[in-house]
């Protein structure tokens, strides 16, 4: 069960049919577009979407709000170091205000970043410097439904060969994400962590770690990695910071706080200077990087809270019990589930639907005018920008963290069973509008009607 009670609540909205449709027609069926206020249950996304506990909230009263050096950031710095080992701690005002930071001061035209996914913003980063942003996940991470338990690991054989080959000479970093946000929420093992650290070493790469989910696969290495049964999730995380070079976080996802994000330099004073002319430059003095004092004791205080076993224990075991309760009523999901989220395999249930009208998107607008519920494609409209398609077509169902209990989410099992019941009659989209940088959030849609 939930380690915590409820002390404050916040009614849902419950809009009627014809109110999701009219909702959802007039936000140019793209659910980035519909009003909050037209959504009963939000599983758009686990960023920024959690609750803060009463020591949280009692925290932001004790905010220094002082310009330079205050006592909030004093507080923030002493825990981020006790979690990373890091000397050099940069609050920055959110995950991608990072990327931009570590990756226009890392690379330049030319140069090759691999990962085991790069998340979309991530992406966006490395490409705007001119760079190419290359994918190698494991060949296990292919199958949905195999149980293996690190599908979020990194190909390391695929690693050597584009380190031995003519390409080789151009990487200049690893990017490992923790979870695997864009590979279907997946864990990395330690293992392969510890492997990647042993490439960067022989190699000359810096190992640059987004630790936005660092908890929570601390947690899924413990649960998953037979040597590591018995650890503490905190002495995890440790170790995983302690391989990396530079890393930063979304501390909106395990910072458990609604804004935040950081960057971590190890033994460089001279990278550290350059990062922190940049955060200057775009975010706000370097302590506290575009963010309030108080939202720096929310993040420390959240910090601190993250890491307990018992929340990461019920966190787990809820994603997990969610994907199996989808999988038992016939939905396919992808299995095992990792933390923070549940990927329907949508293109499964609408095999009618060609991945050029985007079916995670036609099985998304429907769950949301069936129960009211958002969720968001992660298919080829999410990561078919250039052209492309994505490998496989899939809608996400996001876990903000200590919102929804497990009669919330068997409101939403129902809706997606009823879904499935009128897969045969829906429709694929098309883009009618938008702009085209990460085109998913300003999208305007319209249905293709049926031949
Ligand atoms: N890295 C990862 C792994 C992420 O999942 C995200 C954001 C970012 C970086 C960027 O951080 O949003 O604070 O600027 N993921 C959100 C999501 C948006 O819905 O998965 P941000």
């Amino acid at each position: 069960m939930e380690p915590y009670r409820i002390k404050a609540v916040e009614p849902i909205p419950f809009p009627t049919r014809t109110e999701r449709e009219r909702a959802l027609a007039r936000a140019g069926h793209n659910l980035f577009r519909v009003p909050a206020a037209q959504v009963t249950i939000d599983l758009l996304t686990d960023s920024g979407t959690g609750s803060m506990s009463a020591a949280q909230w009692a925290a932001l009263m004790t905010g220094d709000e002082a310009y330079a050096c205050s006592t909030s950031y004093v507080r923030f710095e002493t825990v981020v170091r006790g979690i990373s080992g890091f000397d050099e701690i940069m609050p920055v005002h959110q995950g991608r205000a990072a990327e931009r930071v570590v990756f226009s001061t890392l690379l330049g035209p030319g140069d090759i970043v691999v990962s085991n996914t790069h998340f979309d913003t991530t992406r966006a980063h490395v490409e705007v410097t001119g760079s190419e942003a290359r994918d190698l996940p494991c060949p296990e991470a292919a199958d949905l439904d195999s149980d293996q338990p690190f599908k979020g690991n990194i190909d390391l054989r695929a690693l050597a060969d584009l380190l031995a080959g003519p390409d080789g000479h151009r990487v200049k970093a690893v990017v490992m994400t923790v979870t695997n946000n864009g590979g279907g929420g997946q864990p990395v093992s330690l293992d392969n962590l510890r492997r990647v650290r042993a490439v960067c070493d022989e190699h000359g790469l810096a190992f640059l770690l987004d630790a936005s989910r660092f908890a929570e696969n601390s947690w899924l290495i413990r649960q998953r990695e037979q040597e590591h049964r018995h650890r503490e999730p905190i002495d995890i995380a440790r170790e995983v910071f302690g391989l990396a070079d530079v890393f930063w976080a979304s501390l909106k996802k395990d910072g458990l706080a609604n804004i935040g994000g950081v960057i971590g330099v190890r033994a460089n004073p001279d990278l550290a200077g350059r990062f922190r002319q940049l955060v200057i430059l775009n975010e706000g003095f370097s302590t506290y990087g575009g963010l309030a004092g108080r939202d720096l004791e929310a993040l420390a205080q959240g910090l601190t809270e993250v890491t307990d076993p018992r929340y990461l224990a019920d966190r787990a075991d809820t994603a997990s019990w969610f994907a199996e309760t989808l999988h038992k009523a016939g939905v396919p999901v992808i299995r095992p589930a990792g933390c923070h989220a549940v990927y329907v395999r949508a293109g499964e249930i609408l095999p009618h639907i060609p991945a050029h009208q985007f079916p995670g998107h036609a099985w998304s607008c429907a769950l949301y005018l069936e129960g009211g519920v958002r969720a968001v494609e992660f298919g080829s409209l999410l990561l078919g920008s250039g052209g492309g398609t994505a490998p496989h077509e899939l809608v996400r169902l996001a876990l903000p963290r200590r919102v929804y209990t497990r009669s919330h989410l068997e409101f939403v099992v129902e809706a997606a069973i009823a879904v499935g019941r009128t897969a045969d009659d829906l429709t694929g989209y098309r883009i009618v509008g938008g702009s085209p940088a990460l085109r998913h959030f300003t999208a305007v849609l319209e249905p293709v009607a049926f031949p």
